[in-house]
């Protein structure tokens, strides 16, 4: 472990933000660490039924406190370090992250970490459009690269009930224009989709998002948390939304351009464009996944599905400098043996409802 020093922040070019290499960290299944997703709030605007159901995330819930979030002091510091064990891929998540006070501050401070190569890190969000016809202009001025916009319907009506709180979709395609406008492409959105709520709008989404500058992408709903009430007959499998594409606009397969992508890439035969297709029921990645997970608290999740996180803010706030955090990554990553959604399918629904889960709103996506 060659990280003994504390840098504070400053100006990049004076490396202050770069920290050597820790030689990169794999896991029990060889896996590598890439990618670092932040949740910054457990709170969120909108109450999607999938998600944040009304009946549990009502009046009563108790979010965290102010001071329970990580500074963004704490986060930058975690970043770096993670950054030095391998991490090239920043997300922000939520809750809904623009709903975080400052974030552009954070982006700012992250848009400046560097790789121990002296290059610079992805900064990317995925949040539910609401504020990104305000906001887009001043996260593209803050350095955000990419943006990921959730949109599960084109009928307002559905769109309004799936969000639950009357949210109008043409604010959410006015923001995801804005953010287009600004620069924060290539923009990916995101369906979920659910049986016998959404799945009618399918091929509808598809025509709507064909040949637009956007990538649309197909989400397999997932059992995450427990407050959804999840059931597989529930899940559409990926293949039963190709087969359904491709009837009205044929598509073939693309090869994928990164190791551990989420998404299946299919392309209309047309040209005009490209969709993906999210299958961690049906066809799940766990083989290749990369991605370390931060909560609002500051625990560190090695998968969205895992039971517990481990504390880091503990360590910052103990007083831990970077070598130490740097360490407790490593020996996190390297005990992890994480594969859930590859295990799924052999858990009966009794064992699957009695194993703790996070909710995605505490963890992001
Ligand atoms: P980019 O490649 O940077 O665009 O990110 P991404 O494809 O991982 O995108 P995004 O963060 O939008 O993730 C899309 C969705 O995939 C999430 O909302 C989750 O529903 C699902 N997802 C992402 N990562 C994982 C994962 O590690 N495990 C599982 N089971 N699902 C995931
Ligand atoms: N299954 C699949 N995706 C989900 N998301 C939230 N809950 C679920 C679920 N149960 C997605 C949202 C958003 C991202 C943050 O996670 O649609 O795109
Ligand atoms: Fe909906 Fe995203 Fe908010 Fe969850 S975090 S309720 S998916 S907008
Ligand atoms: Fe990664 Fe866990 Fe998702 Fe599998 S279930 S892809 S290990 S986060």
């Amino acid at each position: 472990m060659s990280l003994s020093h504390t840098p504070s922040a400053g100006d990049p070019a004076s490396g202050a933000l770069r920290l050597p290499s820790t030689g990169g960290l794999v896991d029990r299944l060889d896996r590598p660490m890439r990618d670092l997703r932040i949740s910054v709030t457990d709170r969120c605007n909108f109450r999607c039924v999938y998600c944040m159901p009304r009946d549990v995330f009502g009046r009563d819930y108790a979010f965290l406190d102010r001071d329970e979030l990580l500074s963004f002091e704490e986060i930058e510091r975690i970043a770096r370090v993670a950054v030095a064990h391998g991490v090239r891929k920043l997300r922000l998540t939520g809750g809904e992250p623009l709903l975080r006070r400052g974030i552009e501050d954070l982006i700012a401070r992250l848009a400046a970490l560097r790789t121990p190569a002296g290059d610079r890190v992805e900064i990317a969000l995925t949040t539910n459009g609401s504020a990104l016809a305000v906001k887009a202009r001043s996260l593209k001025d803050a350095g955000l690269d990419r943006l990921t916009v959730s949109i599960d319907s084109l009928d307002d009506h559905l769109f309004q009930r799936m969000n639950d709180v009357r949210f109008p979709v043409a604010r959410v395609l006015d923001g995801v224009h804005a953010a287009h406008e600004a620069g924060l492409g290539p923009i990916k959105l995101n369906m979920v989709v659910k049986r016998g709520l959404n799945d009618h709008e399918i091929e509808t989404m598809a025509a709507h998002f064909k040949g637009s500058p956007y990538t649309l992408r197909f989400i397999e709903y997932m059992d995450v948390g427990t407050s959804n009430g999840w059931s597989l007959d529930e899940v559409v499998p990926s293949s039963e939304i190709i087969e359904r594409i491709d009837t009205l606009f044929p598509l073939e397969q693309l090869s994928p351009t990164a190791v551990g992508e989420t998404a299946k890439r299919w392309r209309y035969r047309d040209g005009t464009g490209e969709i993906g297709l999210i299958s961690s029921v049906t066809n799940a990645f766990c083989g290749t996944c990369n991605r370390a997970r931060i909560s609002t608290e500051g625990r560190l999740f090695t998968c969205l599905f895992a039971t517990e996180g481990h504390d880091l803010r503990a360590l910052l706030r103990g007083g831990a400098d970077d070598a130490r955090l740097a360490a407790a990554m490593a020996s996190i990553w390297t005990a992890r043996d994480d594969r859930y959604s590859e295990e799924r399918a052999a858990l009966t629904p009794e064992l699957r409802a009695a194993r703790q889960r996070i909710e995605m709103s505490y963890i992001g996506g």
